[in-house]
């Protein structure tokens, strides 16, 4: 009988120490880690410069709170600006907490700008943008909102990809944000395409709508750049980062252009434990790692490999989605009946929906490690036929 709250389908095995690539579990089998704990460990485990920062730094300072001064903070808003757009950062604690402060900032301009008549935000089917209140209001999937209705009644959804349904909701004017991912990881890591992005940055400019990216699974060097927007050549006004900024430690963040930030002023918004110094010096170190030309070129190639080796074997009874390391690999069976295979073989895999599981190992994975992986997925998608 467990004492905790029953709100996870676990999987019946424990993981008690990790290395690079590799998990152990506590009866002492070794598997290949084609997870990253959800796109998080994403410099794999057991990292040396990033343990050797937790080590100075835990006997040096826990926390202190944002009342004080933090040139960690300020030096890691300088990498992340580096490697995006000019703007300001806010720290928080998670993902759902960031895309939380995105919303609430987006709402706050509608407010200021437009005395409350704009207040709208505008999100797609398939999304997932977190469990709180706002961020699950905004998460249009029945299965994630059931049970917690009514949701925040601010909340529009329409289509992915689908531009006239865009078109046709923004034209009553209250559209204040739209939230969306490139990829849609919860539902198969199904790509935005291209001129619809293209076509909702025009329709926000128009329109003077906070376009937010939600980059909280696909950042971090997991589709071959630091964020993925960068593949489509659009730019948001407000981002949201989390899971794979502190290669396992929790952190989330947004960046937001200035003429949006700035309207955020003392007392409007904080979070106790958001930035502290500990957390802050290792995400500089893992952005600091992740944003080397070589590596984000890598990613894309082991990607390609992965998936070319995959391929050769099972033909048409695989179908890819992603880019770089963040790959849907999507078959005829249940992504937990892939799941529970793999782990029999191994391998650890995470379910995504529509059949699809994620095969998003470390972005330092060795190619013969991409290979071993390779060769898992394929005898266990055989041993499943
Ligand atoms: C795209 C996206 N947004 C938001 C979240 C919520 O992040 P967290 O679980 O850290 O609150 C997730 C988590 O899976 C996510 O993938």
């Amino acid at each position: 009988m467990s004492n905790l709250i029953n709100n996870y389908a676990r999987n019946n095995i424990e993981f008690i120490s990790g290395n690079g690539s590799y998990l152990t579990s506590i009866d002492g089998k070794k598997y290949l880690d084609f997870g990253s704990g959800i796109s998080v460990t994403n410099l794999g485990h057991n990292h040396k410069d990033i343990t050797d920062i937790i080590i100075a730094e835990s006997s040096q300072l826990l926390h202190v709170s944002n009342l004080y001064l933090s040139t960690p903070q300020e030096e890691l808003a300088e990498s992340i600006v580096k490697e995006s757009f000019a703007g300001k950062l806010f720290f928080c604690n998670s993902g759902a907490e960031a895309n939380e402060a995105a919303i609430k900032l987006a709402r706050l301009y509608g407010n200021k700008k437009y005395n409350g008549k704009k207040d709208k935000v505008l999100s797609f089917y398939d999304s997932f943008h977190g469990r709180t209140y706002a961020t699950l209001s905004a998460t249009a999937q029945e299965k994630i909102q059931n049970g917690f209705t009514p949701i925040a009644q601010y909340n529009r959804f329409v289509a992915f990809n689908d531009i006239d349904a865009v078109l046709d909701i923004v034209k009553n004017g209250d559209i204040v944000a739209i939230i969306l991912e490139l990829y849609q990881g919860e539902s198969g890591i199904l790509s935005v395409e291209p001129l619809f992005l293209k076509q909702i940055r025009e329709i926000c400019d128009k329109e003077d709508i906070i376009l937010i990216f939600d980059e909280i699974q696909t950042g971090m060097g997991r589709t071959g750049e630091v964020f993925a927007y960068k593949h489509f050549g659009v730019e948001p006004d407000i981002m949201s980062m989390a899971k794979a900024m502190a290669n396992g430690l929790p952190i989330g963040a947004i960046i937001a252009k200035d003429f949006v930030a700035d309207l955020l002023t003392h007392g409007m918004h904080g979070t106790t434990f958001g930035g502290g110094s500990l957390i802050t010096k290792v995400a500089k170190k893992v952005i600091e790692i992740i944003s080397d030309k070589e590596l984000l070129n890598d990613v894309i190639i082991k990607g390609e490999l992965l998936k070319s080796i995959i391929e050769d074997k099972l033909n048409d009874r695989v179908t890819f989605h992603g880019k770089g390391l963040l790959i849907g690999a999507e078959t005829r069976f249940a992504p937990t009946t892939v799941v529970s295979k793999c782990l029999e073989n191994g391998l650890v895999v995470i379910p995504a929906g529509n059949n699809t599981v994620r095969l998003f190992p470390p972005l330092n994975i060795s190619k013969e490690d991409i290979l071993i992986g390779a060769n898992l997925f394929i005898k266990s998608i055989n041993e499943l036929d």
